[in-house]
C-alpha cells in the first residue's frame, strides 16, 4: 500500500498524542470498517470557544493514527464552529492523499472530533442531543466509504433508497454482482446503522 511522505511522518512521530486531564469535552469511536478506535480530548475556551488543546489516543492502524495526528493540527485554536467544518476529504488531502481503503481512517477521525465538539456543546447547553430521523440515517451512510474508489457510498449514487418505518431501516444499494467489496459495503452499512437504538432492524437490498 503505497502511503504519502505525510502520512508516514505523522504516523512515525504523531502530534497531539496523550489524553487531556479533566478534558472540557471528549469521544471515543470506533469505525464500524474495521474495528479500530480513536479517541479526542479537549480544552475549550469558555468566551471565545476557540479550541486550546486538544489531544488523541489511538487504538489503530498507521492512517488512524496519522489522520488522528493531523485532525488535531487543525482543530487546534479553531473556534468549535470553524472545526465542525473540517472535513474527512479535507483531512486527507492535508496528508497528501491516503489509499482509497483507507479513506474510512479519516472519516473516523473527523466523526470523533464532531462528537467531541457535540459533547462539549451538550455540556454546556449550546445545543440539544440529535433528534433521530430519516436524515440521520442518510448521514451515517455518508460515512460509509466504498473502498475502491475512496468515495463514500451517498455521493457515488450508490444508496437508491432509504426508508425508516416503525424502527426498520430499509436501504437499497446499488452495488454490481461481482463487486468484490458487495459485501464489505452492505455489512458496513449493517454496522453503521445498527448502533442506533431507534433501528431495531436493518433491511438492505441490493
Ligand atoms: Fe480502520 Fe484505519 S481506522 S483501518
Amino acid at each position: 500500500m503505497q502511503y504519502s511522505q505525510k502520512v508516514l511522518d505523522h504516523f512515525m512521530k504523531p502530534h497531539n498524542v496523550g489524553k487531556i486531564e479533566k478534558p472540557d469535552a471528549e469521544a471515543t469511536e470506533g469505525s464500524p470498517a474495521c474495528g479500530d478506535q480513536v479517541s479526542i480530548f479537549m480544552k475549550v475556551d469558555p468566551k471565545s470557544h476557540v479550541i486550546k488543546d486538544i489531544k488523541f489516543q489511538s487504538y489503530g492502524c498507521a492512517s488512524n493514527i496519522a489522520t488522528g495526528s493531523i485532525i488535531t493540527d487543525m482543530a487546534m485554536g479553531k473556534t468549535l464552529e470553524e472545526a465542525k467544518d473540517i472535513s474527512w476529504k479535507e483531512a486527507a488531502e492535508e496528508l497528501d492523499g491516503l489509499p482509497p481503503v483507507k479513506m474510512h481512517c479519516s472519516v473516523l477521525a473527523v466523526d470523533t472530533l464532531r462528537k467531541a465538539i457535540k459533547d462539549y456543546e451538550i455540556k454546556h447547553n449550546l445545543s440539544e442531543a440529535d433528534v433521530f430521523s430519516k436524515e440521520t440515517i442518510v448521514e451515517e451512510l455518508k460515512k460509509v466509504i466504498y473502498p475502491k474508489v475512496g468515495e463514500d457510498i451517498v455521493t457515488l449514487k450508490m444508496v437508491k433508497y432509504v426508508g425508516f418505518e416503525d424502527g426498520i431501516a430499509i436501504i437499497d444499494l446499488e452495488i454490481p454482482k461481482f463487486d468484490k467489496y458487495r459485501e464489505n459495503v452492505a455489512e458496513e452499512v449493517q454496522e453503521h446503522l445498527e448502533q442506533y437504538p431507534e433501528i431495531k432492524e436493518v433491511k438492505i437490498t441490493m
